[in-house]
């Protein structure tokens, strides 16, 4: 079911790149997250293939220890991306201003996306824009947690309970024929049991895997 026009909407509708325009050298996420999703990168992709990682910034979750044939990047700000150490090649796009990807069919074997989809607002066409440039067989992570910019995540995402967010990103691969039925990760955070204690949670982990069939 694509998304209705009001689930849609940003409470800040300003255009994203002055959102953007400058530099946030920081990390979205906390330490336990960015374990998560490297060791899940660890686990699912291969060396020596060729990788797009899709709204990027300067840290790159890619194990240090995997070399890949080709990493392209893509984002808002040009300045983060040229801080990026795994980017061989990147491109700066607003994706709900245009969600073509300037990138071949078929041309990469891994897409990722970490902790940014909920500010697509025409996810539908952004990931059939991600099954035309898989190669048949790649696949597709989705990772994201609890925290987001507020005002720049679609209605739907923030209106959402977490486990319906699960829902959302299951239901973008499910608009585009030919992705596999996704695999869902579901983990609470992995910080130390004694700062759980003292209320110091840190960062749920969510990911949503599919494969162009
Ligand atoms: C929270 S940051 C996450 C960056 C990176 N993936 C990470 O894990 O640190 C969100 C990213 O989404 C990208 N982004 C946000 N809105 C966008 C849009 N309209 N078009 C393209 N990229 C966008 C920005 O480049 C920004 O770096």
């Amino acid at each position: 079911m694509p998304l209705r026009p009001n689930q849609r909407t940003k409470l800040d509708d300003s255009d994203d790149k002055l959102f953007y325009a400058e530099p946030r050298l920081v990390t979205h996420v906390d330490q336990g997250f960015i374990q998560q999703v490297t060791d899940l990168y660890r686990d699912r992709l291969k060396p020596n293939t060729r990788i797009f990682d899709m709204m990027s910034s300067w840290v790159s979750h890619l194990p240090d220890d995997l070399k890949f044939a080709h990493v392209e990047g893509h984002g808002l700000n040009a300045e983060e991306l040229a801080r990026n150490p795994r980017l061989d090649h990147y491109f700066v796009q607003d994706l709900n201003q245009n969600p073509q990807l300037p990138l071949p069919n078929q041309d990469f074997d891994a897409v990722l996306n970490t902790v940014s989809v909920q500010y697509l607002q025409y996810p539908e066409a952004v990931f059939a824009e991600i099954h035309r440039i898989l190669k048949p067989g790649g696949v597709v992570i989705i990772s994201f947690s609890n925290r987001m910019f507020y005002q720049k995540a679609i209605e739907a995402w923030r209106d959402g309970a977490e486990a319906s967010r699960v829902d959302l990103v299951k239901s973008y691969f499910e608009s585009v024929p030919g992705f596999s039925t996704p695999e869902i990760i579901t983990r609470q955070s992995n910080a130390p049991n004694f700062l759980q204690w003292f209320g110091g949670g840190g960062d749920p982990f969510y990911a949503v895997i599919a494969h162009r069939s």
